[in-house]
């Protein structure tokens, strides 16, 4: 079994411990805590790539200039969409012993801390702040239940780009690829010329996840996704099946090394011109610019294959858990997370574009313009491979499926491990 999916499996144990009780109880762990670290304000995520390590310095430079006296311990733990952070949170909100705040997804991931009773509303700095009306409304329902909110949202990221080495796209002659078929053509060329035509990086088995949600979003389209999770759509849907024979057709053209890499390993690749395209969420143009490359000078950006019109959200929120020692610093990182000043430091590094909706776009890419532009008109769609989609029992067992089938390839045990998954769906 892989690195992650162990430690995934933990996170799980961890959380279904929260959930069923088995773990302190919120007073002890209000009595216990000691997440103030002796006065320091820890920031717990996963964010030390390229990138996303350059965007959560900067938030925090803007925030040291504005609370001079509070101390921030960085508390970053490496693997991305925090394969290895999640299973670390789990056991320390299980043992009484949280952050002072914490990155999550909007979504499924959130309110597993929500409903097990971990969380503090954030309706009153809501207000304090005048944030009615300055988020959207799909990210405030996101992190909110029973009108209470739980997240400050701090960015939004695309889920399903497709980015490609512009040179390698000129020199060969080719067009970014709008449909599977033009994919595969594409695909064929490059292969033809010696060139890995698809990155993937899946020592992290949801770097392979992405490329299948992605799938799934352009062959059932955003309203049959969106039913996926509910299980109103099931995972024997005729759609489903195709996209699984195009997943497989696509794992004929990536990189041999992709089970030893990490996302941002791929995303070299492509910088490199070893390989000439990767399917992955915007971080990867934080990734990008952190190494000076140039959107539409080094490398390109469409949405994934047949899921124009669509955007695959992947927001990441902080909270405030219960039992922290330093509940008023707390407040005050949330308050520059959420402003404009924070957001528009953060976002232009990382790929992402501000939650905040009054976010000065002069200070973003055409990239990251396009996406704003997108982000109001497209219809939204939740990532599972990002949490916000199912609860994290279902998509450890995705995973798993994914990572067999990536080396088996059999469609029908790909489906079945799917469908017997779904019992975990709520
Ligand atoms: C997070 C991003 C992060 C990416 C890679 C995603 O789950 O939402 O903020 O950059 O993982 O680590």
């Amino acid at each position: 079994m892989k690195r992650s999916l162990a430690v995934l499996l933990g996170s799980i144990l961890a959380l279904a411990m929260i959930l069923t009780g088995c773990g302190k109880s919120d007073t002890a762990a209000s009595e216990g805590s000691d997440s103030s670290d002796g006065g320091k304000l820890e920031i717990f995520s996963w964010w030390t790539a390229g990138g996303e390590a350059d965007g959560l310095n900067a938030l925090i430079d803007v925030f040291n200039k504005k609370q001079p006296d509070i101390e921030v311990k960085n508390e970053a733990v490496a693997g991305g969409a925090g394969s290895n952070a999640k299973a670390v949170l789990a056991t320390r909100m299980q043992g009484g012993n949280p952050p002072s705040t914490f990155q999550v997804h909007g979504g499924a991931e959130l309110m597993a801390y929500v409903d097990a009773g971990k969380m503090e509303p954030l309706n009153d700095l809501f207000k304090k702040n005048g944030w009615d009306g300055k988020f959207p409304e799909d990210l405030i329902d996101m992190v909110s239940k029973d009108g209470k909110i739980y997240g400050i949202p701090v960015d939004i990221h695309r889920g399903n780009v497709l980015w490609y080495n512009k040179k390698v796209f000129d020199d060969n002659n080719l067009q970014p690829p709008k449909t599977f078929d033009e994919f595969f053509d594409v695909a064929d060329k490059l292969k033809a010329k010696g060139i890995t035509p698809l990155a993937i990086g899946d020592k992290e088995v949801w770097g392979s996840t992405m490329v299948f949600e992605n799938i799934l979003l352009a062959e059932l389209g955003p309203d049959k996704y969106k039913q996926l999770w509910t299980g109103e759509v099931t995972f024997d849907d005729p759609a489903v099946k195709k996209s699984a024979e195009i997943f497989k057709k696509m794992i004929g053209y990536i990189n041999d090394d992709h089970s030893s890499l990490a996302w941002q390993d791929a995303s070299q690749l492509v910088a490199d011109g070893k390989a000439a395209m990767n399917i992955m969420g915007d971080w990867a143009k934080g990734y990008f610019t952190s190494k000076n490359l140039k959107y539409n000078e080094d490398f390109g950006a469409v949405p994934t294959p047949e899921s124009d019109g669509s955007f695959m959200v992947v927001a990441d929120t902080f909270g405030k858990p219960k039992g922290v020692k330093n509940p008023d610093q707390v407040d005050k990182f949330l308050t520059v997370l959420g402003s404009v000043d924070g957001q528009d430091a953060f976002n232009p590094k990382k790929g992402s574009i501000p939650a905040n909706v009054d976010g000065d776009t002069s200070k973003y890419d055409d990239y990251s313009k396009q996406a704003m532009d997108d982000f109001k008109t497209d219809s939204l769609t939740p990532s599972l491979a990002h949490g916000s989609a199912a609860p994290q029992g279902f998509m450890t067992k995705v995973d798993e499926a994914v990572n067999v089938f990536v080396t088996q390839k059999n469609v029908d045990n790909f489906i079945q491990s799917l469908t017997q998954a779904s019992s975990l769906l709520k």
